[in-house]
């Protein structure tokens, strides 16, 4: 007798290797596993409850603690009384006023022409980089790019947009890659601003000079250095290259911004053209309206001298978190952005690792293979503006307790890591 589709399926699915990896992972330490967490209550200062204990979120990318703030919430709620909760309609069709308004103001605050905004940073990857390229362009993408650029580049590849590799954050590479890539109308070099899982940033001027060079576009996924890297939050690019004339600046409204959705920095021309050349804008909705009053009240906070108040608070709490850190000889990766990982290694040690800090009143997050590379794992610590600085001395101390019972490697293992 055979089993029904829907079993045969689910048998097929659990075949694959990560969907094995993570169920080994999760039976094998039931206990230390902390994903998938519910989080049953938050306060102003990032205190949450989770499996009814209450500890500090060091997990949060709101890193400005504007999720708190109280300008932001009245205009989410405001939009809800001025829009309901969605408009139901793609944006092919029609946008809501919020929506011309908060790219308007986008622009303004990145200072680039235009903006467009769409419901993730996912689906703008996902919709801007296979409706940028065709047959006769090639897609360059670094290795360890985030996902939604890699999907994005599948679609483009399915798309018959041929597709390269480079080596990580290396411009000699990108140019092997590109001379490599013979004869083109044009390139697109798709990277991150901010490596998500390190906090590492890219050399984006020698990255640029090399595009310049060889007839290739930059393509930055800012979403972690929006609002939080740069003058202004502005994030890496304006500061790295002076203007953004080679380049298309891709931010997140949901991170720092504390909102809802992704948007592309760019040129009026372009906002045109990628309307009608991205396919999750045409065919899915918008973010919901109220949010876009939210971003509206948030570009205000940060084209206010406010901005420079919570970029030192977060800057201050990264400070005494690196610095302690440092103290306690940890290898600590990241610093320039409010993403700092610690060094573990062993995916089981990360794993315990970040359970016992769990039981000390810390959430963090262990990041492991294939996140970051194997026997990489890392203790992803997110700090942010409104942390109080006494939890961070508190997630230090706990991070003392630790190294007595799992052994955690010094600097030295970063030259190993790299
Ligand atoms: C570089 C990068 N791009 C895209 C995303 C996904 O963003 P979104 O949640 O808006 O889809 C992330 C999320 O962490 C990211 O780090």
């Amino acid at each position: 007798m055979h089993d029904a589709p829907m079993q045969m399926l689910a048998h097929a699915v659990r075949q694959h290797g990560l969907v094995r990896f993570i169920e080994h992972f999760a039976q094998q330490f039931p206990d230390c596993h902390l994903k998938d967490v519910v989080v049953e209550e938050m306060d102003a200062h990032r205190g949450m409850v989770v499996n009814g204990r209450r500890v500090v979120n060091f997990g949060s990318d709101s890193f400005l603690g504007l999720d708190q703030d109280p300008r932001v919430r009245e205009a989410v709620v405001r939009g809800v009384g001025k829009w309901g909760t969605h408009n139901g309609a793609s944006r092919a069709f029609a946008s809501v006023r919020a929506n011309v308004d908060a790219e308007e103001k986008l622009a303004q605050w990145l200072g680039v022409e235009a903006t467009l905004i769409y419901p993730s940073v996912t689906l703008a990857n996902l919709g801007a980089i296979p409706g940028l390229v065709g047959r006769r362009d090639v897609l360059v993408v670094d290795e360890h790019a985030h996902n939604s650029i890699q999907e994005g580049a599948k679609v483009a590849r399915a798309n018959g947009v041929r597709l390269l590799p480079f080596a990580h954050g290396d411009p000699l590479d990108l140019e092997r890659a590109l001379r490599e890539a013979g004869d083109y109308r044009v390139a697109v070099v798709a990277i991150d601003g901010v490596y998500s899982m390190t906090g590492a940033l890219p050399p984006l001027k020698a990255l640029n000079e090399v595009c310049q060079r060889s007839r290739a576009v930059l393509y930055v996924d800012d979403a972690h250095g929006t609002g939080v890297l740069g003058r202004r939050g502005r994030g890496t690019v304006l500061d790295a290259l002076g203007n953004y004339d080679n380049t298309f600046v891709v931010g997140s409204l949901s991170k720092a911004f504390s909102c809802a959705g992704g948007f592309i920095g760019c040129t009026r021309e372009f906002q045109r053209l990628l309307k009608m050349r991205s396919n999750t804008y045409i065919f899915g909705g918008p973010v919901p309206p109220p949010y876009l009053e939210g971003v509206c009240a948030v570009c205000d906070i940060l084209m206010s001298p406010e901005y420079d108040l919570l970029a030192d608070r977060l800057k201050a709490n990264l400070r005494r978190l690196i610095d302690g850190a440092n103290r306690l000889g940890l290898a600590v990766l990241g610093g320039e952005t409010p993403i700092v990982s610690v060094l573990v290694g062993d995916e089981a040690a990360t794993l315990s690792a970040g359970r016992l800090l769990f039981e000390a009143g810390y959430y963090i997050q262990s990041v492991t293979f294939p996140a970051v590379p194997y026997h990489g794992g890392v203790l992803r610590i997110q700090v942010n503006a409104n942390h109080w600085p006494e939890s961070i001395d508190g997630l230090l101390d706990a991070l003392r307790q630790l190294q007595r019972v799992i052994p955690l490697p010094g600097p030295d293992a970063l030259n190993h890591a790299a």
